[in-house]
């Protein structure tokens, strides 16, 4: 949350605080992205631009297994500076491509892939490089097709498979790393180009200036733009290191869409921002930041940066994640319909490009979370719904806020408490004046099996008495000032405030302590919490109200003597880490830890969740919300959420429904509000909102089942759980710009949710020649081999919400106050026949608290209907384990041939059934259903109506099997004879 109200802002500083867009700088106002923009120009207008940049052919060496190749790189324009290069090839597939400069004057900002990649990467043994007069080549992949050529002079890098360029590096010659050097240096050698010794031989003004600019100014510039000092509003950054960045342009020759690279607030194939009608004027830009009343449309930073991009075509898919810590920007252009060109600016660090080469879109998913991992698997109840506010102002407040939902019957899961719970916003120490017993209230919320969430943010307020400031200060911890002495002190909602610097390895166990709900030998633990208060963390961009761009000062020194520019868009990161470990280990055994984080980098899908920050409650920002939402799952973040209802504003009663209907089908659900807005928990809508809400939200909780496989799916494979259509269906062009509908997981429902106001229908794309099934009318539709769309209802209590023919979905309907109270609920299967009368699903379960599943606690379903011949009207339904059938998939480590189906998860839910078997689009009415085994008749009831097979479209013909004593997690096999 941001913003301070205005009673705050006179308060805590004097000078007006009004954030606006102009606080944040357009490339125009940050000096390398102006330089790169620059470069890239000089580039177009110059016919003969040749990359400076050339591999010295005799350096060339392969590590002893051949499996790495390293080389220098010299500039033509400064021949004494030395690069290094080293590629390297991973098991995979994935080529890392790293450039450095070496012997320079300092070393660039290397660490950034250290933060994020999970571990390091092992180099295959299997590919060997080749050395050519001009070149070095590799050729691997499993039908040997794909190529990786480093050709010598000028520097390039493509990939290439089946003779095609998948993605080629420096192609347009933009690459250029700014070495290291002193206002002094250049000052001189620009002083011998003024004065040459031979004199100038020529009276023309014209080459007098010409042969007076240094040589190497077609291709940096004539003038030392932003090199060694910049100011931005009133902020003076003094750069002691001058310039340093790095400009490096990737093409997709053969890509006519790219997606990923959040946050930003636009489409998901990412519009253009170069070129003749660029969408576009200023490049997408990635630097953390606290952007107050963002725009709904715009390629201005957000509070996280992933620098993962996918290239998609219908011919393959392929992943580019570039390993940047710093500011970057990135320009996209689309020369053809069908190729696409990135150009890459960022203000420091090596060149660390990881180049994914698919080729298909699973693959890119698997090779990026092989390098940052999967997402964590959150606790079952994340998945419920989450209530907050700024501010449920005192303990009372939130025992009424529980007690209305349950006078109402509205499910909810979490209650959550914005910066007012704490005395003088010291995270940690209650404001014990409005909340006089948080473990009391605690326990309250507890008893229906509920969870607290308050926030911790990183400002800690600078007082004596407050200790978790006084022993960061005492341990030396502490963010520094350029001098790389003094603490930093900057302004935040605790006042003056400091900044713990989490790349100090001393501060990691120091915070971990701090969570421990026992004294375990720390000098100060937080008694006031119990086991199910989680945690919140915003503000880590870090937000900062007197800081430039609203954060921290780039000049600021972290622990290795590295500035705050370095490493900006991964320090939320790492809050977000400890405080995720934090959690976890506060419990012995251990517990899945929930903490949601505004800031993000690459990697922090391994630590909890994230939002989408400060939206506003307007339609443009429902419907960009889930965008973001399916931007952030496919750059490897999948527990994404936007806060229903919106941030800002007090959304009229159709927009609230609505948006809530949203929010079920997001990972993350939460609601949430400004504190200037009017209160607006569901219960206090009218009818027949309130009862629309209510239905909305126990749809989410029926559908609990199908989110928890979707999650473990993702945690698993990498694959998101959000799947636009160009992830599920990635050869049908027609999808690949449609991105307000979409999939959850591989469960077969498609939904577009409504953002538009008024809406009584709406137009939904069917990509295939299918049955697709409304969820709630069982009207069957059909799609077409070309795709098709459809017209749907759409008024205020509906959602187009479609079971894709061939589909089994399990869900659990009784509705109950919160999520783990479903435990021991039933399930129903509903079962979407396809035009061949079969259908899949699985089911995923597990204690949803533990780790118990890594030690194999968990069960594991497939579920299968078959047509038992061509001309058969019959239906077979098949439970199956799918613990052992999937031999070689590891779920979570555990090696599945130990797997035990008489496991403690299986065992607690031993008694739990399958209540109902839902068929849709039978083709008959059934004579018999029978458990193979078994004696007695089920009892069923049969609705006529269209069959999957027919290629007709109306209501499907509906069986139900009620109550067929059937277990979930048992082999059983039905037989419905028709
Ligand atoms: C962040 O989390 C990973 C686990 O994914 C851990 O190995 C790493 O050490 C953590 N980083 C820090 C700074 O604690
Ligand atoms: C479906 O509708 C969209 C939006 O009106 C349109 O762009 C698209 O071409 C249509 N697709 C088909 C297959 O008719």
């Amino acid at each position: 949350m941001r913003v301070l109200s205005a009673a705050l802002v006179l308060a805590a500083l004097p000078t007006a605080f009004a954030v606006k867009a102009h606080d944040f700088k357009t490339c125009s106002q940050a000096g390398f992205c102006r330089r790169g923009r620059a470069l890239s120009s000089r580039a177009k207008e110059n016919p003969a631009w040749r990359s400076p940049y050339v591999i010295d052919a005799s350096s060339v060496a392969l590590s002893s297994d051949q499996a790495v190749f390293t080389a220098v790189v010299k500039s033509q324009l400064y021949p004494e500076v030395n690069f290094g290069l080293d590629v390297r090839i991973h098991d995979d597939g994935v080529v890392r491509v790293r450039m450095d400069e070496v012997g320079g004057l300092r070393q660039r900002y290397n660490e950034a892939a250290s933060w994020a990649l999970l571990e390091e990467p092992k180099v295959s043994n299997a590919i060997q490089w080749t050395v050519a007069k001009d070149s070095v080549r590799a050729k691997y992949g499993p039908k040997n097709d794909v190529e990786v050529v480093v050709a010598f002079e000028p520097l390039k890098v493509t990939l290439l498979q089946g003779g095609k360029e998948q993605v080629v590096l420096n192609g347009r010659g933009l690459l250029h790393m700014e070495h290291f050097r002193t206002k002094e240096s250049v000052a001189k050698a620009r002083e011998e180009v003024a004065n040459p010794e031979e004199g100038l031989d020529t009276d023309d003004s014209q080459a007098v200036m010409e042969q007076t600019l240094p040589r190497t100014a077609w291709f940096e510039g004539e003038t030392e733009d932003g090199w060694w000092e910049e100011t931005f509003n009133s902020f003076t950054d003094n750069k002691p290191r001058g310039p340093e960045s790095l400009s490096l342009d990737i093409d997709f020759p053969n890509h006519g869409h790219v997606y990923g690279i959040p946050q930003h607030a636009t489409r998901l194939s990412l519009p253009t921002t170069t070129g003749e009608d660029a969408y576009y004027t200023e490049p997408y830009r990635l630097f953390n930041a606290d952007v107050f009343e963002y725009l709904a449309d715009s390629t201005m930073s957000l509070y996280g940066s992933i620098p993962f991009l996918q290239a998609h075509s219908a011919e393959s898919t392929v992943g580019i994640f570039n390993a940047i810590g710093s500011e970057a920007w990135i320009d996209i252009g689309r020369p053809s319909p069908k190729s696409t060109t990135t150009h890459w600016l960022s203000e420091t660090g090596i060149l660390d490009v990881f180049i994914l080469p698919g080729p298909t879109i699973a693959d890119v998913f698997a090779q990026y979370a092989r390098l940052t991992g999967t997402p964590a698997l959150p606790a079952h109840w994340a998945l419920g719904y989450h209530q907050c506010r700024w501010n449920y102002i005192s303990s009372e407040d939130v025992r009424s806020v529980q007690k209305r939902f349950d006078e109402e019957d509205i499910p909810v899961d979490v209650f959550w408490l914005d910066i007012e719970y704490a005395e003088d916003h010291k995270y940690f120490m209650w404001d014990h004046k409005l909340f006089p017993d948080p473990v009391e209230m605690t326990k309250d919320v507890e008893a229906i099996e509920r969870k607290m969430v308050v926030i911790v943010d990183p400002h800690l307020k600078r007082v004596d008495d407050y200790p978790v400031y006084k022993e960061a200060t005492e341990i030396d911890v502490l963010v520094k000032l350029k001098d790389g002495q003094s603490n930093y002190e900057g302004w935040c909602w605790s006042g003056s405030s400091a900044w713990v610097d989490y790349f100090n390895p001393k501060s990691w166990d120091w915070w971990k302590g701090l969570f421990k709900v026992d004294s375990q030998g720390n000098s100060w633990h937080w008694v006031e919490s119990t086991v199910n208060t989680y945690i919140w963390n915003d503000m880590n961009e870090p937000s900062i109200f007197n800081g430039p761009e609203i954060s921290m000062p780039r000049e600021n020194i972290h622990h290795g003597g590295w500035e705050h520019r370095d490493l900006h868009n991964i320090n939320g990161m790492l809050f977000h880490n400890l405080t995720a470990q934090a959690v976890k280990e506060r419990t012995d055994p251990p517990r899945r830890p929930f903490v949601l984080t505004r800031s993000f980098y690459a990697g922090s899908q391994r630590f909890g969740a994230m939002w989408t920050g400060d939206n506003l409650g307007t339609w443009e920002h429902m419907a960009v919300g889930v965008k973001m939402v399916l931007a952030n799952n496919i750059g490897g973040f999948s527990f994404a959420g936007s806060d229903v209802g919106g941030f800002f504003g007090n959304p009229e009663p159709e927009m609230l429904v609505r948006w809530y209907a949203v929010g079920i089908f997001s990972p993350f659900l939460r609601a949430h509000a400004h504190i200037d807005t009017k209160r607006r928990e569901p219960y206090l809508l009218d009818e027949p909102y309130k009862s629309i809400v209510r239905d909305i939200l126990r749809l989410r909780y029926t559908m609990l089942p199908v989110w928890y496989t979707a999650f473990r799916e993702a945690s698993v494979t990498g694959l998101p759980v959000l799947r636009p259509h160009y992830v599920a269906f990635p050869h049908d062009e027609a999808g690949f710009a449609i991105d307000d509908q979409y999939f959850v997981g591989s469960s077969g429902l498609l939904v577009k949710p409504v953002t538009r106001k008024s809406a009584t229908e709406e137009t939904v794309y069917l990509p295939e020649d299918q049955v697709y099934y409304d969820y709630f009318s069982h009207h069957a539709y059909r799609g077409a081999a070309k795709g098709k769309n459809i017209t749907v209802p759409a008024e205020l209590h509906q959602i187009p919400l479609f079971i894709r023919g061939g589909s089994i979905v399990p869900t659990r309907e009784r509705p109950r106050r919160s999520s783990p109270l479903m435990k021991q609920d039933p399930f129903t299967l509903r079962i979407a026949l396809d035009q061949d009368g079969n259908a899949r699903g699985e089911l995923y379960l597990d204690d949803g608290e533990t780790y118990s599943h890594e030690k194999g606690d968990f069960i594991w379903r497939e579920y299968t209907a078959t047509r038992p011949g061509k001309k058969s009207r019959s239906v077979r339904i098949h439970s199956r384990n799918l613990a052992t059938q999937k031999p070689g998939e590891a779920v979570d480590g555990v090696a599945l041939a130990t797997y035990d189906s008489a496991n403690d998860f299986a065992r607690s839910i031993a008694g739990v059934r399958i209540e109902k078997i839902v068929i849709l689009g039978m083709p008959a009415k059934p004579v018999t259903v029978t458990k193979v085994g078994g004696k007695t008749q089920m009892e069923w009831t049969f609705t006529p109506g269209v069959a999957a097979s027919d290629k007709k479209e109306g209501t499907a013909s509906v069986l139900v099997i009620k109550d067929p004593k059937l277990s979930v997690l048992m082999d059983w096999e039905v037989i419905v004879h028709a």
